[in-house]
């Protein structure tokens, strides 16, 4: 399942590690945020070596939908609410800042990339209550929002929020061209990492600095992060003979869909569910592409599928991103994680704030990105939901396991795997993990692929 971005560009091959060396920065993982986070910091004068287990973008970046905002559902109401209009305003200037920051990139580069500033827009069938909250919360932060009653969806709305100057591009191409600057070696992955050692396959680097840009960190402790994020998965079909707005649309309501338009095609995505939780309905999980499919042909009727994939996101228990020092007890490592389904501001935003902290720069807007913020009310609730799925997950462990060849436990922490039948996976409820048919290890946390019964050879 190629996503459009895959089939259309292609970036050039890289060395593995050589064997030992020191280097200032080591950054673990080669998709945005290490690639933007190595950038940068070469800008400031500073060496970052780049570790990528596979190949650059093979990651989560290229199973985006590629929408560059601020906008990022319901949020700026609520960061007000919880954390007061200051730390709401720079959650909502970074990403303002973000957006620049990669035109101004797109411009003095020349990266051939399909960036352009369009608007994007939440869309409610049902009510207009919090569409109104959400434009006049972001407006006062500054962002150029409103509510308005028209919109170019082929179905009637109750109403929008509109912000304005978002941006789309295709983001492997503009990964391309910026991952020529760094310094990058692929095939080589990250096995451990102990104070300022980062052990890989292919040799040991001593490090002043790690960065862990690898979408869910690996390492448990310290840290915690498999206590606090849970993985989500989401789907995506791009279909040709279909209307392409110009704006990029979000439902709000539970089963809102994603709109974007890329060249002649219509990408409409939807369907979002916890990785590892599959309902067995018929509108369930093994269907949500024909969810999408369906829904696109009442829509357009007659529009023909181009290619279909999906994406895979960690949710964090606040709906905000931890970006900063990954644990008071590692001052020198750095996390860039938790980017929900807004991966491509949040990558920039992170290689900035990273290189701030890295070059012991000010940075105002770091605050509320901080792993270390403020515990919430709302955390607090998301926390006894993750524990439950945790638990149940831990407590099928120890239920017979099937007679298959994989043994369905996760390498992780144990927890009983379930199987994913739209894309043929054994996939993790905990924390996400994922497996393929034949245990093979498709996303982490996890770090080896499963345990297998050996074949019993025939008499
Ligand atoms: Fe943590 Fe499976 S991903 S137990």
């Amino acid at each position: 399942m190629e996503s459009v971005w895959m089939k259309s560009s292609e970036i050039g091959k890289r060395d593995m590690l050589p064997g030992d060396m020191a280097a200032p920065v080591v950054i673990i993982g080669a998709g945005l945020a290490g690639i933007l986070t190595a950038y940068y910091l070469k800008q400031e004068g500073i060496r970052a070596v780049v570790f990528e287990a596979d190949r650059i973008g093979s990651g989560q970046t290229r199973n985006t939908t590629a929408k560059i905002t601020s906008q990022h559902n319901l949020i700026y109401s609520r960061l007000i609410q919880t954390f007061g209009s200051r730390m709401a305003a720079h959650y909502a200037e970074a990403n303002e800042a973000a957006i620049g920051e990669y035109e101004r990139l797109v411009r003095e580069k020349g990266i051939d990339c399909g960036f352009v500033r369009c608007p994007a827009y939440l869309y409610s069938n049902v009510g207009t209550a919090l569409l109104r909250q959400e434009a006049e919360a972001a407006a006062s932060l500054g962002i150029r929002a409103s509510f308005e009653t028209a919109c170019e969806l082929p179905f009637p709305v109750a109403g929008v929020t509109m912000f304005a100057r978002q941006a789309r591009f295709h983001p492997l191409k503009f990964l391309a061209k910026m991952a020529e600057e760094v310094e990058v070696y692929e095939q080589t992955k990250v096995l451990k990492v102990e104070d300022g050692k980062v052990e890989t396959a292919r040799g040991t680097v001593t490090a002043e600095h790690v960065v862990f840009a690898s979408h869910y960190p690996f390492i448990n402790v310290p840290g915690y992060y498999f206590a606090r994020m849970y993985q989500a998965r989401s789907y995506v079909v791009a279909f040709k003979g279909a209307a392409r707005p110009e704006g990029m649309y979000l439902g709000i309501d539970g089963d809102g869909l994603s709109f974007r338009s890329c060249g002649d095609l219509l990408l409409l995505g939807g369907g979002s569910h916890r990785t590892g939780v599959h309902p067995t309905d018929k509108a369930g999980t093994g269907c949500r592409y024909d969810m999408l499919r369906n829904r696109a042909q009442d829509m357009y009727s007659g529009c023909s599928e181009v290619c279909q994939w999906s994406a895979q996101d960690c949710m964090t228990l606040d709906g905000l991103p931890y970006i900063g020092r990954f644990s008071r007890r590692r001052p020198n490592w750095y996390v860039a994680t938790g980017f929900g389904k807004w991966g491509m501001t949040s990558s920039m935003v992170s290689a900035r704030i990273l290189t701030a902290l890295i070059t012991e720069r000010n940075c105002q807007e770091a605050d509320i990105f901080s792993p270390d913020r403020r515990f919430t009310a709302r955390a607090a609730k998301e926390l006894a939901v993750h524990g439950a799925y945790t638990v149940k997950g831990l407590a099928k462990h120890f239920l017979p396991a099937g007679k298959g060849r994989v043994i369905k436990n996760c390498p992780h922490m144990g927890c009983r795997l379930e199987w994913n039948p739209a894309e043929e996976s054994y996939d993790c409820p905990c924390h996400g993990s994922r497996f393929d048919g034949e245990g093979r290890l498709i996303d982490g946390p996890a770090q080896t692929d499963c345990k297998r019964r050996e074949k019993r050879a025939k008499e």
